[in-house]
């Protein structure tokens, strides 16, 4: 896994932006997996901006959203529909047929789940899958307990996720109670992860998911077995990591290590 720490959320999201970027311009088609909650808001105004004043292009991009709310309409302002409206797709020229969000009115859970993920795997699969981390450990709605072979489904919240969510509802009682989300098996054949954290709420969890073990109790911690993880953090959320300072030495190396390739 590769460990970038930023000095802040501004330039966490920068950072992370121009991963983004970078895989848009380079293909154009590319299918991207998004995430919603507070961590990528900073990505999605930069990438706005890239949008606006560079000319980054969506209109062949193809996006999957990790997970929504159960029980909330996609015009309903909490719902994760609305946010990637609000935070990026009315701001950018992606075609709104090639974005899909699980949808949080489905009849048939089981089969929509199924769907979802059909429909990922004829896109070809994702390029690049944006994560925010959950002070549980969750990825998408993956909560403590979550098989890490799962599948999209949909998914109890835990208290905690609860708790942590409230803040952008009126009440903790108008939390929903149930999500469909992505399985962390799903996330896990994304060809890239982008993980992103901030904050010093996040550094405990940031180091079991890093440096501790895989475990189903942190699910972020089975991108420990994945071949292509990028960890863009913050200062405050690296707080805890142990061999933070040779992340730092391989981000000083890279230019070396990358000159002596192109001599061979
Ligand atoms: C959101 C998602 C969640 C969040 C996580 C962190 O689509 O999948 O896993 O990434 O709950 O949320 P924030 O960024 O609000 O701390």
């Amino acid at each position: 896994m590769r460990v970038i720490v930023e000095c802040d959320n501004g330039a966490m999201s920068k950072r992370a932006a121009v991963f983004v970027a970078n895989l848009v311009r380079r293909k154009p088609d590319c299918v991207l997996g998004l995430a919603t909650g507070g961590t990528p808001v900073g990505m999605y105004q930069e990438l706005v901006r890239m949008h606006n004043e560079e000319g980054l292009c969506f209109s062949e991009v193809t996006t999957f959203n990790l997970d929504e709310y159960y029980g909330l309409a996609p015009d309903h302002k909490e719902s994760y529909r609305y946010f990637m409206q609000q935070n990026l797709f009315d701001h950018i020229n992606v075609k709104p047929e090639k974005t899909h969000v699980p949808d949080g009115l489905a009849d048939d859970v089981d089969d929509h789940c199924e769907k979802y993920e059909r429909m990922i795997d004829e896109s070809g699969g994702i390029d690049l899958q944006v994560l925010g981390i959950g002070s549980d450990g969750h990825i998408a709605f993956n909560e403590p307990g979550s098989s890490l072979g799962s599948r999209t489904r949909a998914k109890t919240l835990t208290q905690e996720t609860i708790q942590d969510n409230a803040r952008f509802f009126e009440s903790q009682g108008e939390v929903p109670r149930f999500a469909i989300t992505m399985g962390v098996g799903t996330i896990l054949e994304s060809r890239r992860c982008l993980l992103l954290a901030n904050g010093i709420k996040k550094a405990k969890v940031i180091a079991e998911a890093i440096e501790g073990s895989v475990t189903m109790q942190v699910t972020a911690s089975a991108l420990q077995m994945h071949k292509d993880v990028i960890a863009v953090i913050d200062e405050d959320a690296a707080f805890l990591l142990e061999r933070r300072d040779y992340y730092q030495h391989v981000e000083d190396m890279t230019e070396e290590w990358e000159r002596m390739c192109d001599k061979g």
